[in-house]
């Protein structure tokens, strides 16, 4: 099978410039100006802009809270990613049985995504215990299994101390993987908690005050001190949403340190106005870390610009309002945690980043695309525009306008935290492997063609 895109805007995050692509047997073949292929289908991209199919390296299909089961399974949630121009995910493991080995959940995320997914995909290992086992199997996880990305957390359930986070830093500094932190203070979570709780204070509105920004500003000072420790072991920060967390991040870049940022749409468009929407509306937004103010919506934006931000994921972890989230309706303790985003994303930052002037095209291309491919071991595969690369494209409308609606929206879940927000360019076109699977609005792809992406460690 052949595709040949003419006369696209051809983005990467460093060029831009009109041309063809010529796609055969998934991978790109030729770039030039005026070529002339037999192909099998042509699509005329004159006037459009013609981008790396995005990449979101921040999704939970299937994951199991406990009290409740995200919404989007490997199938409706990849079939949302490819409406909205994305064509790969690196998704985080939710947690196993208490104990479990580090290979129990690779095989369970296998069995999720496997005949389901139609974007290509990878999994982030997750840390829940730490002992010589566990340090152990590491290696035949980043090696055999190309899985060279874990994620720890700092609070929730299965939070890790200082000194297991120190191990896993090291080991898989060793084995030339990334550690993948979710960082915020668990005492002063659960003391905030417990103050409002008690006070009888339990309307969503608290949610955000019982995590404030030093939460997150304290534990991702901790964590680039721990790195630090272990010879600068490398740390991605997953959704970043304050000024005082990226300010430690922007001294540790003065200092030379391996350390990389990612923030989510949420963090960028929406602010904490929302937690107080009448009808417990604010259930919606229930996340962590929560929504912030203007002054940190504004200092990310331009953290992104000035490189200290790296990526822009989006955390999709969709809860039915009608239904789970309404469990936090008396207590917004009992609220599980997340939101949809993952066919937003691309337009958002589309429009409310590229058209309003806030980074530039390139900008948006090295975030969505390049960096996250290039900062988990997909790169040059996967998010670029080059001879050799995967037939991995979306083809963006810049002319198009749309009002966000759940309605129109593909993730099995009945709101969007975007609802009602005006768009300026769409995708009109996904292509993955040389492939079309999906075309303005609709997805025309088959279950199953997604591939695991065994990534490379060594970053
Ligand atoms: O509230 C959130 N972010 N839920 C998803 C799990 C996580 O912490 O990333
Ligand atoms: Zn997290
Ligand atoms: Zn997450």
């Amino acid at each position: 099978m052949s595709l040949l895109i003419k006369n696209g805007n051809i983005i990467t995050a460093t060029d831009n410039y009109i041309g063809d692509i010529y796609i055969e047997d998934g991978i790109i073949k030729e770039i030039g100006i005026n070529l002339n292929k037999d192909s099998y289908k042509t699509i005329d991209a004159k006037g459009k802009i013609v981008i790396p199919g995005g990449i979101d390296v921040h999704t939970h299909l299937n994951l199991d809270v406990g009290i409740a089961v995200a919404n989007d399974d490997f199938y409706t949630g990849t079939i949302a990613a490819a409406c909205g121009g994305t064509t790969t995910i690196v998704d985080h493991m939710g947690f196993g049985p208490k104990g479990c080995n580090l290979k129990h959940q690779v095989d369970v995320y296998h069995e999720y995504a496997k005949e389901k997914a139609v974007i290509d995909y990878s999994f982030h290992g997750v840390i829940q215990h730490i002992n010589d086992d566990i340090l152990n199997e590491m290696e035949s996880i980043v090696n055999n299994e190309g899985i060279p990305s874990f994620k720890v957390y700092l609070t929730y359930d299965y939070k890790l101390e200082d000194e297991e986070v120190l191990k896993v830093l090291k080991r898989l500094k060793e084995l030339g993987g990334i550690t993948t932190v979710h960082c915020e203070n668990h005492g002063s979570i659960k003391f905030l908690k417990d103050y409002y709780i008690n006070n009888n204070l339990k309307s969503p509105k608290y949610h955000p005050l019982s995590r404030p920004v030093e939460v997150e500003g304290e534990a991702v000072n901790r964590m680039i001190n721990l790195a630090k420790i272990v010879d600068d072991a490398p740390l991605y920060i997953v959704h970043l949403s304050s000024e005082i967390g990226l300010n430690y991040i922007k001294t540790a870049h003065e200092k030379g340190e391996n350390v990389y940022a990612e923030t989510c749409p949420q963090y960028l468009v929406l602010d904490d106005s929302k937690y107080e929407i009448e009808n417990n509306e604010g259930l919606k937004y229930i996340m962590s870390p929560p929504l912030r103010k203007q002054r940190d919506i504004d200092a990310l934006w331009k953290g992104i610009n000035d490189g200290h931000i790296k990526t822009i994921a989006t955390d999709h972890c969709p809860f039915a309002f009608n239904k789970d989230k309404q469990l936090g309706k008396d207590d917004f303790t009992k609220c599980p945690n997340g939101a949809p985003g993952i066919e937003e994303r691309i337009p958002l930052i589309f429009s409310e980043g590229v058209m309003k002037n806030r980074i530039s095209i390139n900008k948006f291309v090295e975030v969505c695309c390049t960096n996250p491919a290039k900062i988990f071991g997909m790169y040059p595969k996967k998010g670029t525009i080059q001879v050799g690369s995967d037939g991995d494209i979306t083809i963006i409308d810049p002319n198009i306008e749309k009002i966000l609606k759940a309605e129109e929206l593909h993730s099995n879940v009945d709101y969007t935290p975007y609802e009602g927000i005006k768009v300026k360019g769409y995708p009109i076109y996904t292509i993955l492997r040389g492939e079309i699977i999906a075309k303005d609005n609709n997805f025309i792809g088959k279950k199953g063609y997604g591939e695991f992406i065994k990534r490379k460690s060594k970053i």
